[in-house]
């Protein structure tokens, strides 16, 4: 029923622009889809920033330019204790990927979300899944505080930085 009315409503627009000019029911055809292209282009492109940005509470990560080296140190502490053991510093896989560029190829807001809900996103984040698949082995949740979370974030900025 309701298919039918639009469907007419649709057929008498068309016939009544028709009415006027050359051909113009064409317009109405290609503005019709690009509304369709928009609204499905504005969905991929939030769900791309959800993927890049992983799953948890950090949703905004403010980076001042210059590098905190407490918080390095910090890191540092956590990486030896924590991390070591499956990350190397330059770009050779250990049991995971090594962390040099990490903090090019993620960014802040995902590194720390996934470090502090590992199951959730590698359960759900499109970029941890590949992860996973290419390294074949689950991250094991580390336990780490948002504290903790932020350091290792410098710890990594540190190692990256040129
Ligand atoms: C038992 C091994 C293991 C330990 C310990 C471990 N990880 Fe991982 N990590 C992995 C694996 C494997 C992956 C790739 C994703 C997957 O397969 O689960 C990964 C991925 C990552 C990534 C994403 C790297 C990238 O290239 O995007 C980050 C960041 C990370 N780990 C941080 C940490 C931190 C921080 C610690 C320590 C607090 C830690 N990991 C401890 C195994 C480990």
């Amino acid at each position: 029923m309701k298919k039918y009315s639009i469907l007419a409503s649709v057929i008498i627009f068309m016939w009544a622009c028709n009415g006027g000019a050359g051909a113009p029911s064409e317009n109405d055809t290609s503005s019709a889809s690009s509304a369709n292209t928009s609204s499905s282009s504005s969905n991929t492109s939030a769900s791309a920033e959800e993927d890049a940005k992983g799953i948890g509470k950090f949703t905004h990560v403010d980076l001042p330019a210059t590098i905190d080296k407490s918080m390095v140190a910090g890191g540092q502490k956590i990486y030896d204790l924590k991390c070591s053991s499956c990350h190397h510093l330059d770009n050779t896989k250990l049991v995971g990927p090594g962390w040099k560029d990490v903090t090019e190829r993620r960014k802040p807001e995902w590194i720390m979300n996934f470090v502090t809900n590992t199951d959730e996103n590698l359960d759900k984040n499109a970029t941890a899944q590949t992860l996973l698949e290419e390294c074949m082995v689950r991250m094991p949740n580390q336990n780490l505080s948002d504290n903790d979370a932020r350091d290792i974030l410098e710890f990594m900025r540190n190692n990256d930085a040129k």
